[in-house]
């Protein structure tokens, strides 16, 4: 895709393989044990709506990076960038990107128009949001708590819940796009007209809901019009340091989300039964509604982004950027 000598080292920009596995995971977790890309790794490298690309160093992999087209091709987000440690502050991870986004424009030539990404909120996303106001956006901003706890201190949490009026469902697919493609809903619960989930940003259209639903379990609580008024997408996966739930929740009526929380970690205990397996719990909800570690009574303790209290979904306006 892209070769280039520079100081005597031989850099390549090319597409990830599944063969390079073994090497892209040596980079090590850099989400301090709550990383994803062992559990997606196969995904990012076989799923057609995924491109991802490697920088090669001398034939070491140094940078990772992947892209996600969706909204029916016309956008694009981008994510997952890493460089490994020996050779961070070379502009590689930039590099890459630069090279695999002219290698997708081949395929796509206007997608990068609607280039979204997430950011954790830090200095770093905030001062480049705010001196480049003609390349990023900021479209949406929501809350993150992050934990980290043991399985029998969920199930005690679950145990210690007064029963709750609220009804809890986990909706058909008909249900799901019927609901969650009425203006109603879509104003209510999606007020910046994205739904994130995984820290990927979606738009509302029937595409991407039916890929949430095929890759996700969702649960909702219906008003007394019948319409949706908390809805959480749940995540559960392993992680270096026990296992990762992600909570993506969206609505109207806080008093569900205890209930939600309770649905949802309650199946994340089933499949994890070992009462001292740790547990990485990150919850994400409506900027409105911010939560904090109290709703556990005992043995929690700051999960691996516990600095982060929101994340931000960003337009980038890359296009630009690729002209030059
Ligand atoms: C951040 C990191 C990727 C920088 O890699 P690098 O090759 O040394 O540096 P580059 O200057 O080429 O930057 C690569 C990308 O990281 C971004 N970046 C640099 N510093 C960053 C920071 N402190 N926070 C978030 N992103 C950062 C750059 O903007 C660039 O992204 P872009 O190409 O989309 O603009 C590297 O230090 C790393 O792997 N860190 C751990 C993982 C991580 O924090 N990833 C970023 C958040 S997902």
């Amino acid at each position: 895709m892209s070769e280039m000598s520079n100081v005597g080292c031989r850099i390549i920009c090319r597409a990830a393989e599944p063969g390079d596995r073994e090497q892209v995971l040596s980079m090590g977790d850099v989400y301090g044990g709550v990383d994803y890309m062992d559990y997606m790794y196969e995904k990012f490298t076989t799923n057609q709506q995924y491109r991802s690309f490697v920088c090669e160093v001398d034939g070491r992999i140094a940078s990772f990076r992947f892209y996600r087209i969706i909204d029916d091709n016309e956008s694009i987000i981008g994510g997952g960038v890493r460089t490994h440690v020996d050779f961070q502050g070379r502009n590689l991870g930039k590099r890459l990107g630069e090279a695999s986004a002219r290698d997708i424009l081949k395929e796509y030539p206007r997608i990068f128009r609607n280039y979204l990404m997430t950011a954790i909120e830090s200095p770093f996303q905030r001062q480049r949001i705010r001196e480049n106001p003609n390349e990023y956006t900021l479209l949406s901003e929501r809350n993150v708590l992050s934990l980290r706890i043991t399985t029998s201190a969920i199930k005690a949490f679950i145990n210690g819940q007064k029963p709750s009026s609220t009804t809890t469902i986990r909706p058909s697919l008909d249900d799901f796009l019927k609901h969650t493609l009425k203006d109603e809903t879509q104003t209510k619960l999606f007020p910046d007209k994205y739904i994130t989930v995984g820290w990927e940003p979606f738009r509302i259209i029937k595409s991407n809901l039916s890929n949430i639903y095929n890759e996700r379990n969702i649960l909702w609580t219906l008003g007394a019009e019948g319409d949706p008024e908390w809805l959480t997408i749940e995540c559960i996966y392993p992680c270096e340091t026990g296992f990762r739930i992600d909570l993506d929740m969206y609505g109207v009526e806080p008093n569900c989300l205890a209930t939600h929380l309770v649905q949802s970690l309650a199946s994340a205990v089933a499949r994890y039964p070992d009462v001292e397996a740790m547990c990485e719990l990150l919850i994400y909800t409506p900027i409105q509604f911010p939560i904090t570690e109290d709703l556990f009574e005992r043995d929690v303790s700051p999960g691996a982004l516990a600095a982060c209290k929101t994340y931000l979904v960003i337009h980038r306006n890359m296009m630009q950027y690729l002209a030059s």
